[in-house]
């Protein structure tokens, strides 16, 4: 799944056989990923006063929702175009942001500010590490386009700064900003490839609900869902038995685009038309990945469906089935994807309970890092905070879903210890009895 020239090293196996592998996943608490945890949170850039953690918030899976924007105060700075005068016309939009959650994006340049510019949510920057590489190299962005530059994680952060940090739309390096240096893009990347999962699933795997495990067949079926063949194992490359083995991170025109009664629309603010991959674009957008979905909506590149349900439902309608992609899908497996309400409930539950089960993973290797610093440290609050996180989302996907109301429970148990723990002097009791309940807590929703 990885090219050629990404390899780092070259490993000679039995047989006269070669393989390669990428950079490896930095290791949680490396220094260099520490770095670049700093610079993401708080290095402005010398710009209007936003940092990458503005939009991509901890509290927020690294990405940012309208729930989440309407507890921000007006000071924040991601409202800088409702405050800087210079940045108050075709810099964003603010009801758009506000209710949607929808960035400006100039992902064909910053020519006509005007028209030429597309509503886009904001995507997490979690398993960035196993999710952006493709045959045709590094995919990143809603249309895989970059931003632009190669399309790597270290020209998307400088893209980053000169689309969301200027103070000034004349966009001048020293003067509206700073460009980031070598040193801090390194920082950056090493701690974006530290978040999140590091390897993908390998599906099937045993889930104790039947209804769980039902939409799970139903989701890597090639007579039903057909989910498998662009997110394979539910992460976001392509199935390697129909698309190709190197195929990794594909995009495809799913119809997105064309559905009917879009929130973004509905407002009357003035939305063009998102042309996808390219310049003009071919209408393609890149595969996310599913594991670290339902706890991220609202869905798809425009944030154009609130609910994960609908998001299933979507490759049931004509926007999907008469999209390329849909036309794709039923030239290679004879039909299109036509799931009754139940399938899209049972896909749904599948899903939310992979997610549960990450955000259980990710809360457990949380804690366990940060038991290993010592209470004075700082830096155990801090992680110890992040896994909250992890344990309430897991909590709310499985309660929104009516699923498992047992392991939500033992969830929820977790989380009073771990407040429990923040506020105690000797933390790590606190922690362990936590980490017993998401122990059970899995146990709850795996065979
Ligand atoms: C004002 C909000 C905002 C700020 C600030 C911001 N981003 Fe983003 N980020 C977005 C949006 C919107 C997208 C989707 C862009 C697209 O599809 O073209 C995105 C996409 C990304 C992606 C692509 C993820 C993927 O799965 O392909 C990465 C990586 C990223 N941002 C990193 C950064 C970094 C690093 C910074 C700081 C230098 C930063 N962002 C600052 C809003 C923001
Ligand atoms: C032909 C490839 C393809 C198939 C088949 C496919 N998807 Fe997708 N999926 C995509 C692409 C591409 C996107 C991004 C579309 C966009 O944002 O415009 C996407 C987006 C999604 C999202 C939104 C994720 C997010 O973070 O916003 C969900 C949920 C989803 N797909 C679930 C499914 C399910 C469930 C199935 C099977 C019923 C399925 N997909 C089948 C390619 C595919």
């Amino acid at each position: 799944m990885f090219r050629l020239r990404h390899c780092l090293w070259i490993v000679p196996v039995a047989l006269g056989l070669v393989s390669c592998q990428t950079t490896p996943p930095p290791a949680p608490e490396d220094p260099l990923v520490l770095k670049g945890e700093e610079i993401f949170f708080n290095e402005t850039f010398s710009g209007n006063g936003r940092t990458c953690g503005t939009c991509h918030r901890a509290e927020d899976n690294f990405g940012l929702t309208p729930a989440f924007i309407a507890t921000l105060p007006d000071d924040d700075a991601l409202f800088v175009a409702e405050t800087n005068r210079d940045l108050a016309n075709n810099f964003e939009n603010p009801t758009l942001m506000r209710k949607l959650a929808l960035i400006v994006e100039n992902q064909d340049g910053f020519d006509d500010l005007g028209n030429n510019f597309n509503m886009r949510g904001i995507p997490h920057t979690l398993a960035l590490n196993n999710s952006i590489d493709s045959r045709d190299g590094p995919r990143t962005g809603w249309s895989g386009d970059g931003a632009p530059g190669d399309g790597s994680l270290r020209s998307f952060a400088v893209g980053a700064v000169v689309q969301h940090f200027p103070k000034s739309l004349n966009r001048v390096d020293g003067v509206d900003f700073r460009l980031p240096t070598d040193e801090e893009l390194d920082a950056l990347e090493a701690f974006q490839r530290s978040l999140g999962r590091r390897e993908d699933l390998s599906l099937p795997i045993g889930l104790s609900d039947e209804t769980v495990a039902r939409g799970q067949e139903i989701f890597l079926d090639n007579t039903m869902g057909k989910c498998n063949a662009c997110h394979f194992n539910a992460g976001a490359n392509a199935d390697p038995n129909l698309l190709g083995p190197n195929a990794g991170n594909l995009n495809f025109n799913t119809g997105v685009e064309a559905l009917p009664d879009q929130p973004a629309d509905l407002t009357g603010e003035k939305n063009p038309p998102d042309d996808g991959f390219g310049n003009p674009g071919n209408g393609e957008f890149n595969t996310p990945t599913l594991v670290e979905a339902a706890d991220t909506g609202p869905f798809f590149h425009n944030n154009s469906v609130e609910t994960l349900e609908a998001a299933v439902a979507f490759y049931n309608g004509d926007a999907f089935n008469d999209s390329p992609a849909g036309r794709l899908i039923i030239g290679a497996t004879g039909s299109g994807i036509n799931l009754d309400a139940t399938q899209v409930v049972a896909v749904a539950a599948f899903l939310r309970v992979i997610n549960a089960l990450e955000n259980l993973r990710a809360g457990r290797e949380l804690l366990m890092t940060a038991v290993a610093y010592e209470p004075s440290n700082p830096r155990q609050a801090v992680l110890i905070r992040r896994a909250s996180f992890e344990l309430e989302d897991a909590s709310q996907v499985l309660r929104g879903g009516g699923l498992h109301p047992g392991a939500a429970a033992e969830v929820e148990s977790a989380m009073s210890a771990l407040a429990d723990a923040l506020g105690s002097a000797d933390p790590e009791s606190d922690v362990r009895l936590a980490l017993r309940r998401i122990t059970s807590a899995r146990s709850a929703m795996e065979t």
